[in-house]
């Protein structure tokens, strides 16, 4: 396997990962991303390093990609998140490129489906290729598994760990409606000293928990990552038992050790691993 240790840092490593996603045709992340119920793609995204540096920007229309004005947030702004037609004129003021509104074809056929009955009922990153649409990303041959959000942890050849977001969200959401993804504690969270997490799924429900942020701390109190996983699961599910059978969550962490570790509400949460050691697609454990 290729040797990548000592090339970067964790941060240009997040970016770079997310950066790959929003270039693909994909239901859920960047500007080929199913829109909102008005036909609209916005998109969330969040980055942060291992010195509690974060930027955020989310409804960013109309930009490829929207990590990266997350970062430019980061290093050019006292700010911590631009949201909107502020976080587009932002991006554009530091020389990113204004993109067509025209949603994907992929995007389209889907919207117009959606339309013909205008319900809104979003199924959110429930692993199943008929729910989420023939463009879904695949990570296993029989294209049974795909995602909605992209997120991302990494630690250097330094120790020094970071973490990135990026997604265009639930697809046909309210206008101006905002996930977990660009929100710090919940879609992501790192803490130099004990770990990084990153989540997926329904946002609202992260949102709800501080969904990372408490994945942090419990790897802080001596959790594994994958324990730590498991338990803000619970932290879902035992608020509404009912509810959670409707829906998906997934947690991802990695501790200072590099352990790494997921787990979800329901079956088909994947994550991926690279390392000097490893290369490959996970099944993540799951609750229900
Ligand atoms: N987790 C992505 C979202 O809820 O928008």
């Amino acid at each position: 396997m290729e040797d990548f240790i000592q090339k970067g840092t964790a941060l240009d490593a997040v970016e770079a990962g997310a950066m790959h996603i929003e270039n693909k045709i994909d239901c859920c992340v960047g500007l080929g991303g199913y829109p909102d119920r008005d036909g609209i793609v916005t998109l969330d995204s969040c980055i942060m390093d291992h010195k509690a540096n974060i930027g955020a920007v989310a409804g960013l229309e109309r930009i490829k990609h929207p990590v990266s004005v997350a970062r430019k947030v980061m290093e050019k702004t006292p700010h911590v998140i631009l949201v909107g037609a502020g976080a587009q004129q932002f991006a554009i003021e530091n020389g990113f490129t204004l993109e067509s509104a025209e949603l994907s074809g992929e995007a389209k056929k889907a919207y117009a489906e959606w339309l013909k009955k205008s319900e809104y009922k979003p199924v959110i990153n429930i692993e199943n290729k008929k729910q989420n649409g023939p463009f879904a990303p695949n990570f296993f041959e029989d294209g049974t598994a795909n995602h909605d959000t992209m997120g991302l942890v990494a630690m250097d050849a330094m120790g020094n760990l970071s973490g990135a977001v990026t997604t265009s969200g639930m697809a046909y959401k309210l206008h101006g409606r905002v996930g977990d993804s660009p929100i710090i504690g919940a879609g992501l969270f790192v803490d130099n000293e004990i770990g990084a997490a990153t989540s997926s799924g329904t946002g609202e429900e992260v949102i709800r928990i501080c969904g990372t942020h408490l994945v942090v701390e419990f790897m802080r109190q001596g959790y594994s990552p994958e324990m730590a996983c498991k338990k803000a699961v619970e932290r879902i599910v035992k608020r509404d038992a009912a509810k959670a059978k409707t829906l998906q969550v997934g947690f991802l962490a990695m501790n200072k050790k590099g352990q790494y570790g997921a787990y979800a509400i329901q079956k088909g949460f994947v994550f991926s691993v690279k390392s000097n050691n490893e290369n490959k697609i996970h099944q993540s454990k799951y609750l229900i």
